[in-house]
């Protein structure tokens, strides 16, 4: 009871607005904090282009010509951004992606000039076949769907190629069973020990995907259900993340990131492993379409939802809005 108010109800004790009164005080009772190092920026580098291209679905990004990768890198770099994830949109597709898994195509050269460009920043390869196969999937088809091991085959040698192009890290997202383990024994026997993978492990046949076809020139056919997992499925996301993680994963993953943070709560709880999100190009496009609408401030809804993934988690987080953190950082 409040002196002097005993005639009133009960007014309570514990008052947790307390600590919420100043600036100051919410500063030092903060339980999260994204930092620019916590950030990876996706890179989609087209050959045979002249100048960078906008990408309609997803304001501010663009695919960049191969020629401008090296100027792109040193301005990501100058930004303070530690790390890039690199995505080859090819003009060379096949039923195999085969361009992918020769040394002098796009994913090595790639890798290379991002490598002499910056050699600080960490270099991180989308080890997948659907930017360079004709029909778009992750892999080889075989009788009407994606043969799993045969892809494996495949998955070797394009990750041996950005290994011997000096990538930083192999990001396999290609959702093929027995992924990890496979890319560990190739990585090992090449003397490619201190070359980490980082598991797209929990991945989900997510309709958030959808700016990224455009941003990536996938031509896909069909769908991804039978390789990616069904957004319904908590306990199997779960063991997806559990399995690789003992095929030898060095970082977890889950992907998309903002409907998904009870998937990420859950993985945190059952790893002791860096855990990274991916917040998808549609996810991207929501706040930019919304925040261009007036509807939403977009730098405040970016900065909520990368605390959000921090709350729920995640170590490390992939996002387009990457370049906008470090120049809101700058100014702050
Ligand atoms: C597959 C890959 C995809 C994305 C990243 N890696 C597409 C897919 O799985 O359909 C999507 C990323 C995004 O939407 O931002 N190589």
């Amino acid at each position: 009871m409040s002196p002097g108010n005993e005639d009133k109800a009960m007014f309570p004790t514990k008052r947790l607005r307390r600590l919420r009164r100043t600036p100051a005080l919410r500063a030092l009772m903060n339980e999260t904090q994204v930092t620019l190092d916590d950030l990876i920026y996706p890179i989609f580098v087209e050959e045979e282009l002249d100048a960078p291209a906008p990408i309609e679905s997803m304001p501010g990004v663009f695919r960049i010509p191969e020629s401008g990768l090296t100027a792109e890198v040193q301005r990501i770099a100058d930004l303070g951004i530690r790390a890039i994830l690199l995505f080859g949109v090819s003009r060379h597709k096949d039923a195999t992606g085969s361009d992918s898994m020769k040394d002098e195509g796009l994913v090595g050269r790639m890798v290379r000039t991002a490598k002499d460009a910056a050699p600080d920043i960490l270099v991180i390869a989308d080890v997948c076949f659907c930017e360079f196969t004709d029909h778009g999937h992750c892999g080889v088809i075989h009788d009407g769907d994606v043969d799993n091991d045969a892809t494996l085959d495949n998955l070797i040698e394009q990750t041996l190629v950005a290994a011997r192009a000096g990538v930083d890290i192999i990001a396999p997202s290609g959702m093929m069973d027995g992924t990890i383990a496979t890319l560990r024994d190739a990585l090992d026997g090449e003397g490619f020990t201190n070359t980490p993978i980082m598991a797209y492990s929990t991945k989900f046949a997510s309709a958030f995907y959808g700016p990224f076809r455009e941003a990536a020139g996938t031509t896909l056919k069909g769908d991804r259900k039978t390789y990616q997992m069904q957004p319904g499925n908590r306990r199997e996301g779960l063991l997806e993340s559990i399995e690789d993680e003992a095929e030898g994963a060095d970082i977890l993953m889950v992907k998309p990131g903002m409907p998904y943070l009870d998937i990420l709560a859950d993985i945190r709880r059952e790893t002791l492993l860096p855990l990274c999100v991916y917040q998808v190009s549609g996810e991207y496009s929501m706040i930019k379409f919304a925040g261009q609408a007036g509807a939403l401030d977009e730098d405040a809804v970016m900065l909520e939802s990368l605390t959000a993934f921090k709350r729920a988690g995640a170590d490390l987080i992939i996002t387009y809005f990457a370049p906008k953190f470090a120049e809101l950082s700058q100014k702050a």
